[in-house]
């Protein structure tokens, strides 16, 4: 009966299931470990009937054409299986055959695309036997392939053309038909054909140097699931870090990056002796084109990183420090489902801190904590305020958009709950307990309930005072933030709020004492400007803080973000050029979303947002397009 499903049925038999919360039946589970959790609802695979133990890509890069075309043979872990289901999303599937030679047809239907759920993209379905042990498929990605952005030379600030891919969280599906689900992992190597001049590199062992054929050759021999899929092509150089980090980026741009990224190694020891040996081999960087929508993602053996870090002063590169502690939580120790991305974001935060106060000290780490809480604040009233259900750690994004739940709340309270127990427990303890949680679930994924076992297995053991004291029902299930919830401290930050009080005073701002203030304070100090009050900071105010401090022309797209907030806000027009330029030469969504947020809160605003979009939207990749196109609409730019 199960092979006469349609997927709309399918559908809807899991959203039955996902809402009476009955786990997977023991005849629907095993194969792979993972199954055992609950189904992921942003997949059509059933890894639990056969799952992907291996991809084998094979992709030639077209720039005219703007398409990947070629083969991925998906090799089978064993399975009783007659059919095989895949998610895939705007690919044009050629033809699929049998076995590893591909010799036999293979029949495949793709099921409908759901116009309401675009991000599901179709599901394809491959008749086998359980003797198949693998899969050929003959495909050619769309040039609107949501995961991709194809750069011109212009766009990418080369004199080549630039091509990159981001697959989290459900978008690997729109570049390669796969099982596109955090539960299941497999290993992968890839052929990939890449005009001679450029450089392919993946998240996998990188070639150093441009080959003379155009053919680079990948190999990740350790188990990933497919959101960790990434490829980007350009002309790129390298510049080593340390023994084993580096760093990828434009001729132009290395050496400052090298710079910039000096303290990698460090990290990587700090990281090390906190949590245990990083296990990927390699740990390098790439920097991206200004356009790439995030400010890291942590692609194994190769971040990749959003230029703006590179401030010239060191003080953005805890950035790394967060991608780095991926390669623990997420990578290693993967969440199961969108719905347990605190498991790799809380963690992440959590860790990120701990290797920033290894290698810059705890003052330094409590401002970065402190300026988090902050932005947490901001984040659950744009959620819709603290009794908000998406302001939960353990979400039920069932038949949305998993980017729904991509925002502060699985970093900082996932964070501040970790930090909370290290509090309770003491960090010796914990510490013990994190090394081992790592370390038991490693190459493997968990979700939420996981957790919790663990921890109450490891940490916990049955000691019912400090069951009580954690309240982890609260902080997973419940909305907002406990009040019992950590307060990081920063005495710098005491400084800085002196000098807003003087401020408010009437003080100029030339005799505030802002001797030695960091980023981190300067970020403090512009986002208190209308903290307080509530009212934007008078005209007058503004042009003596531009003309003492120069903020509009920062190099600093922390900063400049920041004040733009301000300028907006006051209607300060001065920084008009300079807004209009940041919004169209950066494609970070950190930075976009605020700023357009802010924009459109006044008619003026709206229309100024709309012509900045309209020119703006061809340079964004699809994640920010999705974002700003549902604050603004599309523009005849986009369609
Ligand atoms: N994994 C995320 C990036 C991501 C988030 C991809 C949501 C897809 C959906 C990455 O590790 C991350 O968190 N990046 C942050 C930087 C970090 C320092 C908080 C970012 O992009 O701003
Ligand atoms: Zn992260």
């Amino acid at each position: 009966m199960r092979e006469t499903l349609s997927s709309l049925f399918f559908l809807s038999t899991l959203a039955v299931m996902v809402a009476c919360g009955r786990a997977p039946k023991a005849e629907e589970s095993t194969v792979a470990p993972a199954a055992a959790t609950a189904r992921d609802p942003h997949s059509f695979a059933r890894p639990d009937e056969v799952a992907v133990d291996h991809l084998a890509l094979d992709l030639t890069v077209d720039f005219e054409k703007q398409t990947l075309a070629g083969t991925a043979l998906l090799r089978l872990a064993e399975h009783h299986a007659n059919r095989l289901l895949l998610d895939t999303r705007d690919l044009e599937i050629r033809s699929v055959k049998l076995g590893e030679t591909g010799d036999t047809e293979a029949k495949f239907t793709l099921g409908a695309a759901d116009a309401s759920k675009p991000f599901l993209g179709r599901s394809l379905e491959i008749a086998i036997t359980p003797e198949v042990r693998a899969v050929r498929i003959d495909y050619t990605t769309s040039p609107q392939a949501a995961a991709l952005q194809w750069l011109t030379p212009a766009q990418a600030g080369s004199d080549q053309p630039f091509l990159f891919t981001q697959s989290q969280a459900v978008l690997a599906r729109s570049w390669v038909p796969c099982q596109d689900t955090p539960a299941v992992r497999m290993t992968y190597d890839a052929k990939i054909k890449a005009p001679t001049n450029l450089l392919a590199v993946m998240s996998a062992e990188n070639p150093t140097a441009k080959t003379a054929d155009g053919v680079d050759t990948f190999r990740m021999p350790q188990r990933i699931p497919s959101d960790l899929l990434a490829l980007a092509v350009g002309d790129l150089a390298f510049r080593p870090l340390g023994p084993t980090s580096g760093v990828y980026a434009l001729p132009t741009v290395v050496e400052k990056a090298a710079w910039e990224l000096a303290d990698t190694p460090k990290m990587i020891a700090a990281a090390e002796a906190l949590y245990g040996p990083y296990a990927w081999g390699r740990y390098d960087l790439l920097i991206l084109p200004a356009s790439y929508p995030f400010g890291g993602m942590e692609n194994p053996r190769l971040t990749f990183a959003t230029p703006t870090i590179l401030a010239g002063d060191r003080s953005l590169v805890s950035l790394v420090a967060h991608e780095l502690a991926h390669s623990w939580s997420g990578n290693l120790v993967t969440n199961a489902t969108w719905n347990d991305f605190w498991l790799n974001e809380g963690f992440t935060t959590y860790f990120e801190r701990r290797i920033v106060e290894a290698v810059y000290g705890r003052d330094f780490e409590e401002m970065e904590a402190t300026l988090a809480v902050g932005d947490l604040h901001e984040d659950i009233e744009r959620l819709g305020g603290p009794e908000h259900p998406d302001t939960r750690l353990r979400l039920d994004l069932a038949g949305r958009d998993p980017d729904d739940g991509m925002n502060d709340v699985a970093y900082e309270k996932g964070s501040l709950l970790l930090r909370s127990i290290e509090e309770t427990v003491g960090r010796e303890k914990w510490d013990a307990y994190l090394r081992g949680y790592f370390d038991r679930h490693k190459f493997q994924s968990i979700d939420t309930d996981g957790f919790l076992a663990d921890l109450r297995q490891e940490l916990i053991r049955g000691d019912a005072a400090l069951e009580q004291k954690l309240a982890l029902a609260a902080w997973i299930d419940g909305p907002g933030l406990p009040a019992s919830a950590p307060k990081p401290q920063s005495d710098a930050f005491v400084r800085v709020d002196t000098a807003l009080a003087a401020l408010a005073q009437g003080k100029a701002p030339a005799a505030l004492d802002t001797k030695g203030w960091n980023t981190q304070m300067w970020l403090r100090f512009l986002h208190g400007l209308t903290d307080a009050s509530g009212e934007p900071t008078s005209i007058p105010t503004l042009t003596a803080l531009d003309q003492t401090f120069r903020f509009t022309s920062s190099g600093n797209a922390e900063i400049l973000c920041a004040w733009f907030e301000q300028t907006i806000r006051a209607g300060y027009h001065p920084a008009d050029a300079a807004l209009e330029q940041f919004l169209t030469s950066i494609g970070r969504r950190k930075f976009l979303r605020p700023l357009y947020a802010e924009l459109v809160k006044t008619p003026e605003g709206l229309a100024q947002a709309k012509k900045i979009y309209e020119k703006a939207r061809p340079t964004y990749h699809s994640v920010s397009q999705n974002t700003i196109d549902a604050m603004l609409g599309p523009t005849s730019s986009g369609g």
